[in-house]
Order: C-alpha cells, then sequence, then structure tokens
C-alpha cells in the first residue's frame, strides 16, 4: 500500500531518484525536501521501491516526479502511486490532473496512457538532452 511521505524521507527518495533517472536529472534531497513543502505538495513512496511527488492547487493537480528502482519495475508500483495520488488529489478538491513527460520516455507514456492521460500539450526541446515535452492531462472525476 502506498504510504504517504514526509520531508524526513527525502534522504531515502533521493538515493531512489538518483537510481532510476540518468545524473543529470537525479533531485537531490534538499530539491526533494523543498519540493515537498511547497503549497498543496504531496507524495508517497511504496515499500522504497518508488515514489510520487504531486501537488494540488486551486482545483488543479500536477505530478512532480515518479520514480521507480530499475529491479522493482513492471510490477505495478507505478500504477498503485500514480492511482493513490490521483486520490489524494480528488480528495483535495482537484478536478484535472497535469504532468510533463519526455516524448522518448517509452515506460512512463505507456504507464499515463494506460492510466487515461492524453495529450494536450507540447514543449518543444524541454528537457537537457534536447527532447520535447508533452504536457499530459486526465480528468480527476473518472478517476
Ligand atoms: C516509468 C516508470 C515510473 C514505470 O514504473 P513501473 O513500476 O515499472 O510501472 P508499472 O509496472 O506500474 O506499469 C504500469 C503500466 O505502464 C506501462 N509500462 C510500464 N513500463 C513500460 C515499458 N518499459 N514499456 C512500455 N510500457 C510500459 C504498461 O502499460 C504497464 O502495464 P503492464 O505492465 O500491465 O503492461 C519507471 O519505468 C521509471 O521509474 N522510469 C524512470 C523514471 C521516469 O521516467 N519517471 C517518469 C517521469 S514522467
Amino acid at each position: 500500500m502506498p504510504a504517504p511521505l514526509s520531508a524526513g524521507d527525502a534522504p531515502a527518495l533521493a538515493a531512489l531518484h538518483a537510481a532510476a533517472f540518468p545524473p543529470a536529472e537525479a533531485w537531490g534531497a534538499d530539491a526533494i525536501s523543498l519540493m515537498l513543502g511547497l503549497e498543496g505538495a504531496y507524495g508517497f513512496g511504496l515499500d522504497g521501491q518508488g515514489f510520487i511527488l504531486a501537488r494540488a492547487v486551486a482545483g488543479e493537480a500536477e505530478i512532480l516526479t515518479l520514480a521507480v528502482a530499475p529491479e522493482a519495475r513492471r510490477r505495478g508500483v507505478a500504477g498503485a502511486l500514480l492511482r493513490a495520488a490521483m486520490m489524494e488529489a480528488q480528495y483535495r478538491d482537484a478536478l484535472v490532473m497535469f504532468l510533463e513527460v519526455s516524448a522518448d520516455n517509452t515506460a512512463a507514456r505507456g504507464l499515463y496512457s494506460h492510466a487515461g492521460f492524453a495529450q494536450v500539450g507540447l514543449r518543444r526541446r524541454y528537457y537537457a538532452d534536447g527532447s520535447d515535452a508533452l504536457v499530459l492531462s486526465r480528468p480527476l472525476s473518472a478517476a
């Protein structure tokens, strides 16, 4: 079961983030702590295998990051974390959830498409590696 995160979890989450993302994109403990302190921010972790950070403000929610350890992938960890984040967003009165994903990120695109997200925008050359970001969204009323 996904469990709520707090700033005290930041060092362990940074280690997970570094394992999941390329070095240039990995977030340190300070950045994660800062994210968790943003207005409306929250997060869930699942047995040290993965975590999700999100925020819900003024009726709109966004996924800030999602990471699953390489050895724990394709077992439904990200799907469970995403569902927990969507339910929490609904609880916080958000009507829609947004996120950005690299056009090159096949795994994440598969995950989000599977979860009912659809493309609503494009940010060209958004990432450090020059890839485009797709902006995806999903209404939460049907979550
Ligand atoms: C993307 C990521 C979070 C997926 O985590 P995961 O726990 O392996 O995902 P799940 O097992 O919950 O997969 C759920 C669905 O997503 C899709 N999916 C997941 N990995 C996939 C892959 N490599 N290729 C295609 N589809 C994939 C599938 O539809 C899958 O359902 P299925 O296994 O029944 O076919 C993980 O690969 C990761 O941490 N990647 C690096 C960090 C990252 O890209 N984060 C997202 C940034 S927006």
